[in-house]
């Protein structure tokens, strides 16, 4: 049976956003709509050449030149060449540095792409076979056996694959400051949190380039350890039903401010919760007229500590006249003293993004790329569900109630989720869904319009007991609402895609799924066989057999995935006996597919 994984959705969503970067950015080379960056940052030597040009101890200090690396492919029709150069430096000691000056010239369509943090090289490897237009992959981990075990997988796969993929040993944190603007697309995959990766690597995209970020950190982030996301990201989390979209916009500050010491800033073209994770794709630009703006794109949220309600702020504000442009601190609070539907109190989080976190365009153009090759992508139904459902979401309205949450708070049973959307609607505000939670409910309606409706729909299905006048629920149903909610079916009340029957919410499989403990470490397997529950200890089969690192999440994976090449897929990559494109074929590795 046909078992998909995590880094099997996170691999294909980031190969399909990819795909549709390179369309995109030549299209835009062709429209003169990205400019070169004049004055490069300034590149930090790496050890050997400092070492190479050390003064002598009385000698005036003078400036560390980078030395040449090997030039790899330019195109995919120079793979032979770059092969050979490839095999060159795999024979050579690998250690990260700065990569060839040799594209420092017009802007070329074709894309360099750092994979900072990339275990065995699984998925450099898919870039390279499944992406068209990819000038050079530099595939790098930390870890000695990771870079060993990315060079083994090169020579086990695809000719192509050698030809672009270069393998590198070294902290990705200097690799990128050793090439600043030095790639289209930088792609972050760590285990846990991305932070500490995230200063140098906002000053290696290339500008108009891609920053593919991962954060498995989502305890951190959505509020159960807050001084922990404090301290990593500069955020305070709060731990309430919007938290996975809360995830998202902590990363996305976090990745804005570190932008914006480079004068630089972030423009979101996807953000996504997937499961126990989160996947950020932001585009980097320079300018400094609109880092002046990013504290515009911030906000506190004030979470009533007593009811589901809660309300945002901006950290500054921008004021235009004729003559001028100008920039204040944001006005507020934003909330009296106590919520006034509870008379609780408020929490403070953030601050957070606070502005769109997907460009609808880019959503719509990439289902519409991943409709035309559906066959490529292993986990299609997932995918296209994912990004249906963020393609409807509002863009202007940040978080979410859960209608399940609020109803446990109200002590009443939950209405469809179309009745609470429809009163809302037909009180003349917007309402969607959100792809982080099947419950969620986007509005722009302020807080005290959600709870009359909800009072109103009590109203008309009153329980049999009235709630404690003392309790949260009896004061927030004492209130008399001061709106008369109509529940008839309203237009845009049901999503478009819930109508046109496409799945936006797709279950993963039960078996092995969800995050696995680093390799290495014993992993407790629940096996369900004829019944009967059977605890196993199983380690993960990565590294010892496919030769790849210890502590490579994505060896983890791939030994979930069902690898036998009987035949070669699209672009060379292994296919299962059904014929599902699964992935790449990973040297030695455990060759038994799991079942469940
Ligand atoms: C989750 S794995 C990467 C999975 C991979 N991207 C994939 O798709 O299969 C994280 C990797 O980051 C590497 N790593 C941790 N810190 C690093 C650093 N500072 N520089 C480079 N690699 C690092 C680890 O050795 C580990 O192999």
């Amino acid at each position: 049976m046909y078992i998909m994984h995590s880094q099997v959705i996170n691999r294909d969503l980031s190969i399909a956003v990819l795909r549709y970067f390179v369309k995109q950015r030549r299209e835009e080379i062709a429209a003169g709509a990205i400019r070169r960056i004049r004055k490069p940052r300034p590149v930090l030597p790496t050890a050997a050449a400092a070492a190479a040009t050390q003064p002598p101890a009385n000698a005036e200090p003078a400036p560390a030149a980078a030395p040449e690396q090997p030039a790899l492919a330019s195109t995919s029709a120079g793979v032979e060449e770059a092969s050979a150069a490839a095999a060159e430096s795999a024979q050579a000691p690998c250690t990260s540095g700065r990569v060839p000056a040799a594209d420092d010239g017009a802007l070329d369509p074709d894309i360099r792409i750092l994979e900072g943090l990339a275990a065995s090289g699984l998925r450099s490897i898919r870039y390279a076979l499944e992406i068209d237009g990819v000038k050079r992959i530099d595939a790098n981990d930390l870890d000695e056996k990771a870079a060993a075990a990315v060079r083994s997988n090169l020579e086990y796969n695809d000719p192509k694959a050698s030809g672009l993929v270069r393998p590198t040993q070294g902290d990705v944190r200097l690799m990128a400051l050793q090439n600043p603007d030095g790639y289209e697309a930088v792609d972050l995959d760590p285990y846990g949190s991305p932070a500490q990766f995230l200063d140098s690597a906002v000053q290696a995209v290339s500008e108009g380039g891609l920053l593919l970020v991962t954060a498995t950190d989502m305890a951190v982030l959505c509020g159960n350890n807050g001084e922990a996301c404090w301290a990593k990201y500069g955020s305070y989390p709060l731990h309430k039903p919007y938290c996975h979209e809360q995830a998202l916009r902590i990363v996305l500050a976090c990745i804005e401010a570190h932008a914006n010491r480079y004068k630089r800033h972030i423009v979101p073209v996807l953000s996504l919760s997937i499961d126990f994770y989160v996947r950020i794709f932001v585009r980097v630009y320079t300018s400094p007229e609109k880092v002046k703006e990013s504290a515009m794109k911030q906000m506190y949220v004030y979470q009533s500590s007593g009811c589901d309600s809660f309300y945002t702020q901006r950290v500054a504000r921008k004021h235009v006249n004729k003559r001028s442009t100008k920039y204040s601190p944001g006005t507020g609070p934003a909330v009296p003293q106590s919520c006034p539907e509870t008379g609780s109190g408020f929490q403070m989080g953030g601050p957070m993004w606070a502005g769109p976190i997907h460009d609808p365009a880019w959503i719509q153009g990439l289902l519409d790329s991943i409709e035309e090759d559906k066959e490529r992508y292993a986990a299609f139904g997932k995918i296209k569900g994912l990004l249906t459902s963020a393609s409807e979401e509002l863009q202007d309205a940040p978080l979410y109630y859960n209608l399940h949450a609020v109803c446990k708070t109200l002590h009443v049973t939950p209405p469809s989720g179309d009745t609470v959307r429809s009163a809302l609607i037909n009180a003349g505000y917007r309402v969607s869904g959100t792809h982080a939670n099947p419950l969620g409910l986007k509005t722009d309606a302020p807080p005290e319009v959600f709870w009359d409706v909800m009072r109103c729909w009590v109203q008309e299905h009153p329980t049999k007991k009235a709630p404690d006048l003392e309790t949260y629920a009896g004061k927030l149903l004492a209130k008399p609402p001061q709106l008369k909610a109509s529940f008839a079916r309203a237009r845009g009340a049901t999503s478009a895609a819930k109508t046109a029957k496409v799945a936006r919410f797709v279950p993963n499989p039960e078996a092995f799924w969800g995050p696995k403990p680093k390799a290495g470490r014993p992993q407790r397997v629940m096996q369900v066989m004829g019944g009967q529950k059977e605890e196993a200890t199983a380690r993960a089969a990565t590294s010892a057999e496919a030769g790849a690192a210890d502590n490579a999440a994505g060896d983890a994976d791939a030994a979930e995935e069902p690898l036998p090449a009987v035949q070669n897929g699209v672009n060379g990559a292994a296919v299962n006996k059904d014929d599902k494109h699964v992935d790449v074929v990973m040297a030695g590795a455990d060759e038994a597919p799991r079942t469940s």
